[in-house]
């Protein structure tokens, strides 16, 4: 398995695109590109995705306790609500005001949550 170090690069550098991508989005607003949007949502998901394998690996080489499942949990709920409301953004005409405070504000939980998650893994490293 990767290093925490390797893991967290990786993780780092897929949110700095997404974050990049998703403040040049707001900044263009709508209609958004559909290239960028694209990469944004893609990335986005790729990192669930991602954080998803490292904690099912973690889990199969030493099995977590409750603390690291909660953060995982936490980190989950917080993931899937940011990108619910991305989805919501991006596919509705007008947002909602309330939708897009909370697509300015989750995706800096979803960060917290994503790295407190994988640091209570049980990686080499
Ligand atoms: C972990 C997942 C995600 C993160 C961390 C994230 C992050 C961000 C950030 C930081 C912004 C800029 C917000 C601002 O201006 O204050 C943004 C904007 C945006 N994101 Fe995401 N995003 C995520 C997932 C998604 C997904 C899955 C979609 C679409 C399906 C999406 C669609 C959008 C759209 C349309 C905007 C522009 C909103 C506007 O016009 O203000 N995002 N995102």
């Amino acid at each position: 398995m990767s290093s925490t170090a390797v893991i967290a690069a990786r993780v780092a550098v897929a949110f700095l695109i997404v974050f990049v991508s998703g403040y040049r989005l707001s900044r263009a607003g709508k209609p958004y590109g559909t290239a960028l949007l694209t990469i944004h949502k893609l990335i986005a998901l790729g990192v669930l995705v991602f954080v998803g394998f490292t904690v099912y690996g973690a889990n199969t080489e030493a099995a977590l306790g409750t603390v690291a499942w909660l953060a995982v949990g936490l980190a989950v709920v917080a993931f899937v609500a940011t990108i619910a409301t991305g989805g919501v953004l991006s596919a509705l005409e007008s947002s909602p005001a309330t939708v897009k405070v909370l697509h300015a504000v989750l995706p800096f939980v979803t960060v917290v949550a994503t790295a407190t998650a994988l640091l209570l893994l049980p990686l080499q490293g």
